[in-house]
């Protein structure tokens, strides 16, 4: 069987960039027969940009409600909250001592943060906390820890996988044994990454978001404002970079979406298009909507999923394989 491994980060609500990227083919993936898989929610990194104890809280309960409501089975998957498994952080220091500075100067969210700096004629790592600069490396633990194969993720994440990968081989080298195995990112190639409101990628940084579970007045306002140039309705409209077109194709099969470019070429307006992507994303949200409100009613329930899923963890997994992996480098057996 092949482990698969995926999380979100909880310092906001889930996106409809979460759900394309990491939820829907995280559950298409677990339903196979012959995987395992690993989905958990990264509260430890949510510390790194949202240091509200609130919001981390409220988002812990949003995205856990929205695995559920999206199909995933905690009787067949594993469940988990991030910080339930203090091995993750003590596997975190074991990588920390492996790691590359020079790789981890390298990575993508580092080094955005020092070039906006340098624009702005700041210090380079003007307010850059070592949290941010040490991200993949909690990351890696996350994935190594359970020796996961396959990562389900959006484009953004490729280079952490890479990292973690980096990292693992580094880590069996100077230790001597094949202790993990070297991950892969899984990216649905279709949509690879989907674009916000103003066309730049949806992220909560950008306030470009979708809310998944936005109600369905809410999505259709927001569908509405989605940037779009100012040609006329009968104007043919290029479906090349428009966020409009590949929003509607990240919710349609192929031949609705050809058809929607075939719309294009031949001149719909803005607002039809429009209505017509609001029409179908809410085809495939509503039903998932109202489990997710129906799960949120009943906070209680959920934290008692996840509390299951960690202990269970912890005992058949992350306790005996730090076992290890501490007699491995040196370090007391404490069983
Ligand atoms: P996060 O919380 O930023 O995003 C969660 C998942 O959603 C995907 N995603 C997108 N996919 C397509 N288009 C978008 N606009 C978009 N925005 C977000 C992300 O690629 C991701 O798959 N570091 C991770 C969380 C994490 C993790 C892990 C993931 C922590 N440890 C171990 C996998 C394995 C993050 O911040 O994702």
């Amino acid at each position: 069987t092949t482990r698969v491994l995926t999380g979100i980060t909880t310092s906001g609500t889930p996106h409809l960039g979460n759900y394309v990227g990491a939820v829907r083919p995280a559950i298409a993936a677990s339903r196979a027969t012959d995987v395992e898989s690993f989905y958990f929610l990264a509260d430890l990194h949510s510390l790194i940009k949202a240091q509200d104890p609130g919001r981390t809280q409220r988002s812990t309960l949003e995205i856990a409600a929205t695995w559920l409501a999206c199909g995933l089975d905690p009787d067949k998957v594993w469940f988990y909250r991030q910080s339930d498994i203090p091995e993750i952080n003590e596997l975190n220091w074991f990588l920390t001592c492996i790691a590359g500075k020079g790789i981890l100067n390298r990575a993508h969210a580092y080094k955005a943060a020092v070039d906006k700096n340098t624009a702005e004629g700041e210090d380079a790592d003007a307010g850059i906390t070592a949290g941010l600069f040490m991200y993949p490396v909690l990351m890696a633990a996350d994935i190594l820890i359970f020796n996961a194969k396959q990562v389900p993720v959006g484009r953004d994440q490729v280079q952490h996988i890479e990292m973690a990968r980096d990292f693992a081989q580094r880590f069996n080298h100077v230790y001597g044994r094949e202790f993990f195995v070297l991950p892969e990112a899984l990216i649905d190639e279709q949509v690879a990454t989907l674009p916000g409101l103003d066309g730049r990628k949806m992220s909560k940084s950008y306030d470009n978001t979708i809310p998944l579970f936005a109600k369905r007045e809410e999505l259709r306002r927001l569908v509405f404002s989605i940037l779009t140039d100012s040609r006329a309705p009968g104007e043919p409209k290029t479906t090349e970079g428009s966020a409009l077109f590949q929003l509607y194709q990240a919710f349609a099969s192929a031949g609705e979406t050809a058809a929607f470019a075939q719309a294009f070429a031949d001149g719909i307006s803005w607002g039809d298009a429009k209505q017509q992507l609001f029409e179908r994303i809410d085809a495939e949200i509503a039903p998932l909507r109202e489990r997710y409100e129906a799960l949120m009613a009943d906070p209680a329930a959920i934290e008692a999923t996840l509390r299951r899923g960690g202990e269970r963890l912890r005992e058949q997994f992350a306790k005996p394989f730090l076992a290890e992996l501490r007699h491995a480098v040196g370090l007391r057996d404490l069983s």
